[in-house]
């Protein structure tokens, strides 16, 4: 088979990176081109990335492949005139919002940036949870005259959360949902690392060789209770997940939300303390087997990147632990433990795990990628 030329924006970056790993040996899609900041530009992706040399910034243990890494990086102002039959995206939200608008007037464009999430002609797609939210391509392309589009992924903790409610959503219904985010320091993007190893080389200290093992101590012992934005993000992006789309609009699910975001020492992996209360009653055996036994979209038409079990039920009372836990099913299910009824009425709570950089992030998206290649919408 021929495969599909693809382009990746960020590539440099910390999802770009992920982006490159997950897509050099897939089976449909062949990176052609790579964009970053002007930074960047004009160098080979091995060296815009330092790949090899003391101050590397690649952060992953995969290898990119030879060829990649002699590719010449663009700079991302130039890709609208580029001639991949898809992008991604790993842009910062702000440059998101110029650049894959640009590029959608011809092209698709799957995104992990925010730019494009909250517009009434948007919507984020999470695989397995909201295929007929996208018929709201076509709401896209009529409102702005595009012949391609943007479908961005949701925020990485609202990931784990709507897989997990998705299932229990459909059979029981909700009332409510209280979520307490612990989530991992791979969030913050390339940046923070720079900036520690700045600070460590200002006090005489070593670097590290991969960064990316030394990451957590600029949070080591610390919980930071507060992430800008994050909050809103996951209130608004799980209700608008499990509504409904009706006449070219999408009409949020009618259950109350609230969360509260952390940032806790772990280097991949948000981990999130859920309490539910759902309309029908139901018991724990009930939510444990409507978990285990859901298959969705992704499942149905054995896509590349899909988890067998979207959904990983742990027995041990104290899992998921993001250490032991986040690479299950290759870091693309939600891992659900600890369930139990509480005291209030038709009232549950559990824990529910999954990775921000797989699921949450590239490998989420070429899921995407994945799904709407085999419906026709990218070509
Ligand atoms: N990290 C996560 O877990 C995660 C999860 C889900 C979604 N996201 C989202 O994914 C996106 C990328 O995040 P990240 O963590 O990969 O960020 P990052 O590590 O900071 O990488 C940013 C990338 O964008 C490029 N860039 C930065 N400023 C630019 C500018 N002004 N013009 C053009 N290109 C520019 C950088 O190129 P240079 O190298 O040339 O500077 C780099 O390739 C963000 O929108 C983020 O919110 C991140």
């Amino acid at each position: 088979m021929k495969r599909i030329p693809v382009g990746i924006l960020g590539a440099t970056g910390e999802v770009g990176q992920k982006f490159v790993v997950n897509l050099q040996n897939h089976p449909w899609f062949e990176i052609r081109e790579l964009y970053a900041s002007e930074r960047s530009a004009g160098l080979t992706y091995a060296r815009a990335v330092g790949y090899g040399e003391s101050e590397s910034r690649w952060f992953l243990k995969e290898t990119p492949n030879e060829e990649i890494l002699e590719i010449k990086v663009k700079n991302v102002r130039e890709a609208a005139g580029g001639e991949c039959k898809v992008y991604f995206s790993a842009l910062p939200s702000k440059v998101a919002l110029e650049i894959e608008g640009e590029i959608a007037k011809q092209h698709p464009v799957v995104s992990t940036a925010s730019a494009y999430r909250y517009f009434e002609d948007s919507f984020t797609y999470l695989p397995g949870v909201n295929e007929e939210h996208v018929a709201m391509i076509e709401v896209q392309q009529r409102s702005r005259g595009w012949k391609g589009f943007v479908v961005p992924q949701p925020n990485c903790t609202t990931i784990g959360l709507v897989l997990s409610l998705k299932p229990i959503y459909d059979r029981f219904g909700l009332q409510e949902v209280i979520m307490t985010s612990m989530q991992s320091v791979s969030g913050a993007g390339y940046g923070a690392v720079v900036e520690w190893a700045k600070q460590r080389r200002e006090q005489g200290g070593d670097l590290p060789s991969e960064l990316s093992e030394y990451r957590p101590k600029l949070f080591e012992g610390n919980v930071i209770p507060y992430i800008e934005k994050e909050e809103e993000k996951v209130k608004k992006e799980t209700v608008k997940l499990l509504g409904k789309f009706e006449n070219g609009k999408i009409f949020p699910a009618e259950f109350k939300i609230a969360c509260k975001c952390n940032r806790v020492p772990v280097l991949h992996g948000h981990t999130e303390s859920v309490f539910i209360r759902t309309r029908e009653p139901a018991t724990v055996e009930e939510l444990k087997r409507t978990w285990s036994e859901y298959r969705g979209e992704p499942q149905h038409l054995k896509l590349p990147s899909a988890a067998e079990r979207p959904i990983v039920v742990m027995k041990e009372r104290d899992r998921p632990q993001p250490r032991f836990d986040v690479l299950i099913e290759k870091g693309m299910a939600a891992v659900v433990g600890g369930v139990e009824a509480n005291i209030f009425e038709n009232g549950f709570q559990y824990t529910v795990l999954s990775h921000n950089t797989e699921l949450g992030a590239a490998k989420g998206a070429v899921l995407a990628a994945e799904y709407l290649y085999k419906i026709g919408r990218i070509k």
